[in-house]
C-alpha cells in the first residue's frame, strides 16, 4: 500500500437520479438500466460496469473490475426522476426518440410509464426551436428554483432515496458568455430574484443541485455550472460537479486519432468534419445560436491536443471545420464524415477518411451511467468542486481556471484510473516499467 486509502462512506440505500431533459439520451439511459436489471441486455460502453483496473506491478496479476474495487451504487438501487417541457412519460418519450426498439420498450412499459416529467424551468430565448406546455409557473427565477427544490424533496420522500445526483440531458442552449451576474454567488442569487436574462434555465437547475448539496454533471455544451458563481457554490457546499458536453461520436474519434498523429510527429493541414443527424437534438442544433455553443465545444479539442504553439511547423494554421446538418430521415442514427489532410516525411501529403455510422444516444447512455455512479462515489469520498478526473467523458472538460483542459482520451483514462487507485491507497501507475529489468 502506498498511502492510507481515502475514507469512503458505503453506498447504502437508494440513489436518486435527477434528469432535466427527458429526451433521447435520458430515456435510452433509463430504459437501458432497467433492461440490464431485468437481464435483457448488457452495459456495453460503461467503464463502471465492464472495465477492470490494473493494480500494482504487471507481475502481480491483480486486475479487479472497477465496480469491485471502489464501492459504487448498485444498479438495483437507482431510482429516476426528470423534468421536461413536454409531458410525455419516459415510455412515450423513448418511443418518440426512436433509439431503442419498440419491442424492448414494450417489455419495459410498466416501469417507464411511471416516470413522468415534472414541469420544467424553460425559456424559449435559450432553445429557440422548441416549445412545450409542461412549464413551471412563478414570478421569478428564484420562485422557480424553489419549486425545483420542492420537486426534489417530494421525490426523495416518495422513493426514500438516500442520496441524489443531477445530470443535465436537456437541449443545447444558445451561446452565451459569462457576464456580471455569473461572477459571484450573491450576484447570481440577486439575478434569480430579478429574472436576469443572462441566467439560462440550465443554470437554475445547476444552482438548485449545488445549493442542496447534490452532485451535478452537464451533458450539453452550455455554460451551465462552468461559471465562477456556481464553481464557488460547489466549493462552499462541498459538492462535486463536472461538465461539459458528453464526448461521443465524431469528437470521441477525434480525441483517439489526433493524439496518435501527434505521437508520431505527423503534421495536420486540415480537418473537415460533417454530420447528418435527424433527432430532436439535431433540430435544436439547426438553430445557429445553439450550434454556436456546440461548435465552440467541438473546435477546441484539436488545438489542445495538437498544441500548435509548441509544434508550429506541424499544426499552425490548421483548417478545422465542423458542420452538423439536420436531416430528419436519419433519426438518432447519425452519420459523420471526416476528411483529414496530413503530411509526413519531407512534407509529403496523405489523407485519412472516416465514415462513422454511430448511434448518438447508444454512445451517450453508458456515459450518463458512469457519471452518475462516479459523482456519487466522489461525494461519498468527500471530494468537492470540479472533478477533472471525469474529463474522460466530456468534449469540453471543466478544469480549474488556471489550467488548460486535457483532451487526449488516453491521458484522461489514466487520470481517471489513477484517481480510483489514489482513493483506495494503491500505487499510482506511471508505466515507467524500468523495475522489471533491474
Ligand atoms: N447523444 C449524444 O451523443 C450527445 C453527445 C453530447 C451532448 N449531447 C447533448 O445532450 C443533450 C440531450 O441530447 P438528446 O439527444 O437527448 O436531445 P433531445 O432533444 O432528445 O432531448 C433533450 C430534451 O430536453 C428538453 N429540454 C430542453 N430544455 C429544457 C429545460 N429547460 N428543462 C427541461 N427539459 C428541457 C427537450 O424538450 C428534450 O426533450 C443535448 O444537449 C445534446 O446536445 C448529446
Amino acid at each position: 500500500m502506498a498511502r492510507e486509502p481515502v475514507t469512503i462512506q458505503p453506498p447504502e440505500g437508494k440513489l436518486g437520479v435527477l434528469i432535466p431533459g427527458m429526451g433521447a439520451v435520458a430515456t435510452t439511459f433509463i430504459a437501458g438500466v432497467e433492461a440490464i436489471r431485468r437481464g435483457l441486455g448488457k452495459p456495453f460502453g460503461s467503464l463502471t460496469q465492464m472495465a477492470t483496473i490494473r493494480l500494482g506491478k504487471r507481475t502481480e496479476g491483480r486486475s479487479p473490475k472497477i465496480k469491485d474495487f471502489v464501492p459504487l451504487a448498485d444498479l438495483k438501487d437507482l431510482v429516476f426522476a426528470g423534468w421536461d417541457i413536454f409531458p410525455d412519460n419516459a415510455y412515450e418519450a423513448a418511443v418518440k426518440a426512436g433509439v431503442l426498439e419498440k419491442t424492448l420498450l414494450d417489455e419495459l412499459r410498466d416501469f417507464l410509464e411511471q416516470i413522468v416529467p415534472m414541469p420544467a424551468v424553460f425559456d424559449p430565448a435559450y432553445v429557440r426551436r422548441l416549445n412545450g406546455p409542461n412549464l413551471k409557473q412563478g414570478r421569478t427565477l428564484m420562485d422557480k428554483a424553489e419549486a425545483l427544490m420542492e420537486d426534489i424533496r417530494n421525490f426523495q420522500k416518495a422513493t426514500g432515496a438516500k442520496r441524489l445526483v443531477m445530470i443535465w440531458c436537456g437541449s443545447t442552449e444558445v451561446y452565451h458568455k459569462p457576464s456580471a451576474v455569473h461572477q459571484t454567488i450573491e450576484a447570481f442569487e440577486e439575478g434569480l430574484k430579478r429574472n436576469d436574462p443572462e441566467i439560462a434555465p440550465s443554470q437554475v437547475y445547476a444552482y438548485v443541485a449545488l445549493k442542496m448539496g447534490i452532485p451535478f454533471a452537464n451533458g450539453a455544451p452550455n455554460l451551465t455550472n462552468d461559471i465562477p458563481a456556481l464553481i464557488e457554490l460547489a466549493k462552499v457546499n462541498n459538492v462535486p460537479h463536472c461538465g461539459k458536453d458528453f464526448k461521443t461520436g465524431q469528437t470521441y474519434m477525434k480525441t483517439i486519432i489526433a493524439p496518435g498523429l501527434k505521437a508520431r510527429m505527423l503534421g495536420v493541414r486540415g480537418w473537415f468534419s460533417t454530420n447528418i443527424l435527424g433527432n430532436r437534438d439535431g433540430e435544436v442544433l439547426d438553430d445557429p445560436g445553439s450550434f454556436r455553443t456546440k461548435e465552440e465545444s467541438k473546435l477546441s479539442v484539436l488545438d489542445y491536443i495538437l498544441q500548435p504553439h509548441l509544434y508550429p511547423e506541424l499544426y499552425q494554421d490548421l483548417c478545422h471545420i465542423v458542420r452538423i446538418n439536420y436531416y430528419p430521415p436519419r433519426g438518432d442514427a447519425k452519420e459523420g464524415w471526416d476528411n483529414i489532410d496530413i503530411f509526413g516525411w519531407l512534407g509529403y501529403p496523405m489523407q485519412i477518411k472516416i465514415n462513422f455510422l454511430c448511434r448518438d444516444s447508444i454512445l451517450a447512455a453508458p456515459l450518463v451511467l458512469d457519471l452518475v455512479l462516479f459523482l456519487d462515489l466522489a461525494q461519498r469520498a468527500g471530494m468537492r468542486g470540479i472533478q477533472e478526473w471525469l474529463s474522460f467523458y466530456f468534449k469540453s472538460p471543466m478544469t480549474a481556471p488556471e489550467l488548460y483542459p486535457e483532451h487526449d482520451l488516453f491521458i484522461q483514462l489514466m487520470k481517471l484510473k489513477n484517481t480510483l487507485r489514489w482513493m483506495r491507497g494503491e500505487d499510482l501507475i506511471t508505466h515507467l516499467g524500468l523495475e522489471y529489468y533491474d
